[in-house]
C-alpha cells in the first residue's frame, strides 16, 4: 500500500491500485473526536449519542441485516423505485457525470445506479463517502463486478466528504443520499446540511435524495423494533463500541432498546433505556456517568416527511425540483434536484 500524506486536507491517501484509492483523516483525529463528542453528549441532563457512532464494523454489518428484515420496508421499497428509474434517469444525465454517494455503506443500492453509469461510460468514477470502514470492503466488491469502474473513497463524515468534493475539479457530479439517512438530522441541522450540499454543487451538478414518507404508526414502529431483535442489537452495539474504543464499562444487560413514533414531530425516536440506577466510567472521555433507572439516552431520530414538506424544504434550501419518483404504496420517495 502506497501512503502519501495529503497535508492540506489533513487526509492520508491510500492508493490500493490504479482503480482504487481512499482518503482518510489521521487516526488520532478520529479517536479524539469520538472521545470528545461522547464526553459532551453524555455529560448533560438530556443524554444522547450521535447516530454516526453506530457504524463500527459490527454496527455496519448489523445495519445490513436490518435492511433484509421483513419489517424494514425502506430498503426494499427504495430498491424498487431505483429499479423503476433505470429507464428514466439517463434522460437527466449525460456521459460526463461522476457518481458521488453520501453514507454509501455497503453500496448495495448504488449498484442500480452504477448499472446505468457503466453501461454508457467508458470509465465510470464513483466517490463513496462514509464514516465507516465498510467503505473499503464494499469498494473492493464493486470493483470485482464492474470492469470500467474507478473508485475514490473518502472515509470521513458527510461534512468532511463535502469539503473534499468542493472545488475538486470541473467534472459534473450526481450526488446521491439514499436510505432516508437525511431523516437523522433535526429540522434546523437538515436545512443547514442541504444548504451545504447546495454550496458544494457546481451548476450542472445534480442531487438525488431518498426520503421516507409519513405512514401508519404500526408500520413505522415495527420497522424500528423488529421481531428478531436485530435493531435492538444494533442500538446496544454503540455501547460495546464505546467500551472497546473509549475504555468504558457499560454493562449491556443493564440497558434496553426503546423506540417510538412521535406523531407530532413526525419522527421515530430511538433510545437506550437504563434498566437500573448505575454508574459507568468512560476513561478516554474522562467521564463518570450516573444513570437513573428508566433514564433514556437518545441515539437516533428518523424523520418522516410528506411530499409537500419535501418540496418546501428543497426549494427553501436553493434547489429546483426536477423529478420525484414514488413506489405504488407511497411509502418512500426519491427526488432529483439541481441547484437554483
Ligand atoms: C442508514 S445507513 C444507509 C446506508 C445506505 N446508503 C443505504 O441506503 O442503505 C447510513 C450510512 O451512513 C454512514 N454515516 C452515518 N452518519 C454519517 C456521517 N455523519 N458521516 C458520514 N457517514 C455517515 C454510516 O456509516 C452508514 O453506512
Amino acid at each position: 500500500m502506497n501512503e502519501t500524506i495529503q497535508k492540506n486536507l489533513e487526509y492520508k491517501k491510500y492508493v490500493i491500485d490504479s482503480k482504487l484509492q481512499y482518503f482518510k483523516p489521521h487516526a488520532s483525529k478520529i479517536e479524539k473526536t469520538f472521545a470528545e463528542e461522547i464526553s459532551f453528549s453524555l455529560n448533560r441532563n438530556t443524554k444522547f449519542i450521535s447516530p454516526k457512532f453506530f457504524y463500527d464494523k459490527k454496527g455496519s454489518d448489523l445495519f445490513e441485516k436490518i435492511c433484509t428484515l421483513p419489517e424494514y420496508y425502506p430498503t426494499r421499497t427504495e430498491i424498487r423505485i431505483l429499479q423503476n428509474l433505470q429507464d428514466e434517469l439517463p434522460s437527466f444525465i449525460d456521459n460526463s457525470y461522476r457518481l458521488v454517494e453520501l453514507g454509501s455503506g455497503a453500496s448495495v443500492k448504488t449498484r442500480l445506479l452504477l448499472d446505468i453509469f457503466t453501461k454508457s461510460q467508458e470509465k465510470t468514477e464513483y466517490f463513496p463517502i462514509d464514516i465507516s470502514e465498510i467503505l473499503a470492503e464494499s469498494s473492493e466488491q464493486l470493483l470485482q463486478d464492474y470492469d470500467n469502474l474507478h473508485i475514490t473513497g473518502i472515509i470521513d463524515t458527510y461534512d468532511g466528504g463535502l469539503e473534499f468534493l468542493k472545488n475538486y475539479d470541473k467534472k459534473n457530479n450526481l450526488i446521491i443520499f439514499l436510505g432516508s439517512s437525511f431523516g437523522n438530522f433535526s429540522h434546523i441541522d437538515g436545512e443547514n446540511f442541504l444548504e451545504k450540499i447546495n454550496s458544494t454543487m457546481k451548476s450542472g451538478d445534480l442531487f438525488l435524495i431518498g426520503l421516507d414518507l409519513v405512514k401508519d404508526t404500526k408500520i413505522l414502529e415495527s420497522a424500528y423494533d423488529d421481531s428478531q431483535g436485530i435493531t435492538s442489537e444494533f442500538n446496544l452495539n454503540v455501547l460495546s463500541r464505546i467500551n472497546d474504543e473509549l475504555d468504558a464499562d457499560f454493562d449491556l444487560n443493564n440497558f434496553s432498546h426503546y423506540s417510538i413514533y412521535n406523531k407530532d414531530e413526525q419522527r421515530i425516536e430511538m433510545y437506550l433505556k437504563s434498566l437500573v440506577n448505575q454508574s459507568v466510567i468512560i476513561s478516554k472521555s474522562n467521564l463518570s456517568l450516573n444513570l437513573k433507572k428508566n433514564e433514556l439516552i437518545h441515539t437516533e431520530h428518523s424523520h418522516k416527511y410528506t411530499l409537500d414538506q419535501i418540496k418546501t424544504l428543497l426549494k427553501k434550501t436553493g434547489f429546483n425540483i426536477i423529478h420525484t419518483w414514488l413506489d405504488d404504496d407511497t411509502y418512500f420517495s426519491l427526488t432529483l434536484v439541481s441547484k437554483n
